[in-house]
């Protein structure tokens, strides 16, 4: 399957932090943000993946993450002219979909803690939608799900006042190919956006969405906004002081799902200076099985 970024938009919620970095740019603890959606593409083995961002910002992308080829995948950048909406994700990038399966995650999304309900997600994924469903307290900041009275999906409805459910969506999704021609078909929204959750609701009328519920304990952080970001700084920080290990962190999580071989990713490390980061990564490779 392969692997949509999507890592543009206006960021005006986090002015002035935005006004010389993009939003995805920014450091979530350690690390720069777009390094946790990516970790979670490459724990799953997606190794084609595309970045999509402003026209302004895709360069720094490019510096950031190069080609690819240090963490055994290849991108493709993609611009974005104007940030008209999440679905217009897939025709631009209907080139490098090719008619194939294809996830789609929010450069702004952090994923972490049991991961087998995204293994789970990848690993069955037949055809139509597999979306996941996360309880919160804030439900109107999202897609929240509404269900039926005997529990059947209906519908997911964007930014509600009164939320139907307490169940968002996170902004990870998983489609087979027919998602172009499906984001082709929408209408912008009042906001003047193709909406994601216009785009899901088609594969719910049809009967071809899976929603997948997360887990207790299971992690899920946008950190879309300054509290937001400042949240998941800290969840960050106190999980890599607490246990020793590096959420969001690429180099670590290709090796792990094989897309590194224990050659390469110790050619990669010795490219990286000397720092917290290259030791840890020092640590995985002493402690890792020799993978040829
Ligand atoms: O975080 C999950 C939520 O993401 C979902 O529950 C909602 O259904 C979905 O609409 C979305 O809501 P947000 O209000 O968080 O979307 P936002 O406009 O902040 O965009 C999310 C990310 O996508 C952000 O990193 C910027 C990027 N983006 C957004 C738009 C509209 C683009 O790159 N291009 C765009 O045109």
């Amino acid at each position: 399957m392969k692997g949509i970024i999507l890592a543009g938009g206006a960021g005006s919620r986090l002015y002035p932090l935005t006004l010389v970095a993009s939003k995805q740019l920014q450091p979530v603890y350690d690390k720069p943000m777009v390094y946790y959606p990516l970790s979670t593409l490459l724990e799953q083995g997606v190794a084609d993946i595309a970045l999509i961002s402003t026209p302004q910002d895709l360069p720094r992308f490019k510096q950031l993450l190069g080609s690819g080829e240090r963490f055994g995948v290849t991108f493709t950048y993609i611009e974005q002219p104007k940030p008209e909406g999440i679905a217009q994700a897939f025709i631009l990038a209907e080139q490098f979909i090719d008619n194939e399966p294809v996830s789609l995650i929010l450069g702004d999304n952090l994923f972490s803690g049991g991961e087998s309900t995204i293994r789970a997600a990848y690993q069955t994924f037949k055809g139509g939608a597999r979306l996941f469903a996360y309880p919160v307290d804030d439900a109107q900041r999202y897609g929240v799900l509404s269900f039926e009275p005997d529990g059947k999906l209906s519908k997911i409805v964007e930014k509600p006042s009164i939320p139907p459910s307490r169940y968002a969506v996170p902004g990870l999704y998983l489609y087979d190919s027919s998602v172009v021609q499906r984001a082709k078909a929408l209408q912008p929204s009042k906001r003047g956006e193709l909406e994601i959750t216009d785009l899901n609701n088609t594969y719910i009328t049809e009967g071809l969405a899976q929603v997948l519920f997360f887990e207790r304990g299971f992690a899920w952080l946008d950190a879309g906004t300054s509290t937001s970001l400042h949240d998941a700084s800290a969840y960050v920080q106190t999980i890599e002081r607490r246990q020793g290990i590096k959420l969001g962190c690429p180099e670590e999580a290709a090796f792990r799902a094989g897309l590194l071989s224990t050659e390469k990713f110790s050619q990669e490390l010795e490219k990286i200076p000397r720092s917290e980061y290259r030791d840890y990564l020092e640590r995985i490779l002493l402690h890792h099985p020799k993978r040829t």
